[in-house]
């Protein structure tokens, strides 16, 4: 048999362009010049490489439609103006009509209810628009359900779908409602072909117990949703469902939920949160077929709250969503991978004095690897924060910042605004937790002053050898000055998650900020609801 290297380059080339980015390190490393110059030299590879070091995979629509070379540009120019707050375009969308309070953002896609001319709360269809600058210049589009619609969820990059859920008076009884999840393709406002039933219906109840709180997440087939009847003193129709979108069939028992929010940690494992035990529960669906109750696997704990205090209400998220496949073009050329992309929650804490949030930046990948060993062997359930939070979770001061929505993050980046910015302008601050990035800015500079940003690094807020299970666990961790955070905790946490910080020059009058694949979205409140959206393109 012929030796790799004794293979024409071009063919040597082919055969490496199959392996991953760990196995070309490997190859990188083993020392051959040959083999070396031949990775070195490959436009494809290094692309490849810088791809994976950005942790963005490529966009169907984009792939081969441009030389590589010209599509490696750009992946450099997404990520430089991203560093250095340098947006591409920006444009502003107003919002010329009367919105209700559900919304989502998606890779590249601003969703919110649209209540037309009707008098009633509900509304019965959404309006969307495409947050990336077109040609045809921002615009409003609708789509319908026909029903009074309470929430939705979206996979819009996997399935092209947008599941509505609908609350609707019951046939036969004007004191019950119905609750059902409408399945709709999305670009083309159809029932979506691939579910057999064009609607799951989830239960009927009665009109007294008012209207859910809704969380609905779609991942690959599994799509889970959860109800919170916040207005009925019996908490027994508080729970989460689990079905195959596709065939319609609930995969599991009903499990009793304290909390709205569910994200998810894997393909097939999600998190809860639990505000009585201040905990992140992580389940595991159960394959069907099989007894179908949902898997416990483990709880994830806080830190120890404060005497007085209690959570009252958690939020949280993970954007992307882990996906198997890109089945539906988007107008983003760059995605951030599912695997890599931060979990957020944030929460309301209570005291008897009044209330503050909190907001907390989780790692997947960590997270994701710890919860993989679980069950443990010797029984145990749940695992300390002292143990488990520094090396995931990191925590940021939410005081300061505008808290209306939880739609701040995709990938590894954040974005934050101060609460009184439609006031006071303020910049806006980006924050990247990719650890390839801040070891590439502790080269650039530890702090950099350029023209339209200032970016630093901030590391680790504590010693790794000072944790439980580092060298000197005995000895107490000592926390650097950053870590003076105002938090409901009995103890102090700590962080061993570096990252850039990006905060811009330019002053902005926004209310909130989002963020998406490809933007940063201000929002600017009239009375009650967003009045108009600035887009600021970054690619
Ligand atoms: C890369 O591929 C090799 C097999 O070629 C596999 O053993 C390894 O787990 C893969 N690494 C990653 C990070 O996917
Ligand atoms: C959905 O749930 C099943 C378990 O029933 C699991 O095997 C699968 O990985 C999950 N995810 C997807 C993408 O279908
Ligand atoms: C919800 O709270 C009750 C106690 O009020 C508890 O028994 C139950 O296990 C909780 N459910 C979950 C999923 O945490």
């Amino acid at each position: 048999m012929p030796d790799l290297l004794d293979l024409p380059p071009e063919l040597i080339l082919s055969c490496l362009a199959h392996l991953n980015l760990t196995d070309i390190h490997s190859c990188l490393k083993a020392g051959n010049r040959v083999l070396a110059s031949v990775i070195v030299n490959s436009v494809l590879i290094r692309y490849r490489l810088e791809l994976g070091r950005a942790c963005v995979e490529e966009s169907m629509k984009q792939a081969g439609n441009q030389a590589l070379a010209d599509r490696l540009a750009s992946l450099r120019t997404r990520e430089d103006n991203w560093r250095n707050f340098t947006p591409r375009s920006r444009h502003t969308v107003a919002v010329d009509f009367q919105t209700s309070g559900i919304y989502d953002l998606a890779s590249d896609v601003y969703l919110v209810g649209d209540r037309g001319d009707s008098p009633m709360p509900l509304c019965t269809g959404l309006k969307y628009m495409v947050t990336p600058p077109g040609p045809e210049g921002p615009e409003w589009r609708r789509i319908e359900a026909g029903k009074p619609i309470i929430d939705f969820g979206v996979a819009l990059a996997e399935h092209d779908l947008i599941a509505m859920v609908t609350y609707t008076p019951h046939a036969n009884d004007p004191l019950m409602r119905s609750i059902d999840v409408a399945l709709i393709k999305f670009s083309t406002g159809v029932p979506h072909p691939l579910a057999a039933h064009p609607t799951l219906h989830i239960h009927d109840v009665e009109l007294f117990r008012g209207r859910p709180g809704i969380s609905i997440e779609i991942v690959g087939r599994n799509l889970t949703l959860s109800l919170l009847y916040w207005a009925d003193e019996r908490r027994d129709l508080d729970t989460l469902h689990v079905y195959d979108w596709q065939s319609g069939v609930s995969k599991m028992e009903p499990l009793s939920v304290n909390n709205t929010g569910i994200v998810f940690l894997t393909e097939d494992t999600f998190i809860i949160p639990n505000s009585l035990d201040a905990s992140l529960d992580v389940f595991r669906i159960p394959a069907s077929g099989s007894d179908a109750v949902p898997k416990f696997i483990h709880s994830f704990n806080l830190p120890e709250l404060e005497e007085g205090h209690s959570i009252l209400s958690f939020q949280c998220r993970g954007e992307p969503n882990p996906r198997s496949m890109l089945n539906f073009p988007s107008t983003t050329t760059f995605l951030p991978t599912p695997q890599t992309a931060l979990l957020i929650f944030t929460f309301e804490v209570g005291t008897r004095r009044g209330s503050s949030e909190h907001l907390l930046v989780l790692e997947r990948p960590p997270l994701a690897a710890l919860a993989a060993l679980c069950p443990f062997p010797e029984g145990v359930t749940d695992t300390d924060w002292r143990v488990w939070g520094p090396p995931c979770a990191r925590w940021l001061d939410a005081a300061p910042l505008a808290m209306n929505y939880i739609t701040i993050a995709a990938g590894q980046r954040v974005a934050a605004i101060a609460h009184d910015a439609g006031r006071t302008p303020a910049p806006i601050v980006i924050l990247d937790f990719n650890p390839m990035h801040v070891e590439a800015q502790r080269e650039i500079g530890l702090e950099v002053v350029g023209e339209d940003a200032r970016v630093r690094v901030v590391e680790a807020d504590c010693d790794p050898d000072a944790m439980p299970g580092g060298e000197d666990s005995e000895q107490k961790v000592e926390a650097l000055p950053f870590a003076e955070l105002n938090l409901p905790w009995a103890e102090p946490v700590h962080s061993l998650l570096p990252y850039v910080e990006t905060v811009s020059t330019e002053l902005f009058d926004y209310g909130a900020v989002l963020l998406n694949d490809a933007n940063v979205i201000g929002a600017k409140f009239g009375e009650r609801y967003v009045e108009s959206l600035e887009v600021l393109h970054f690619g």
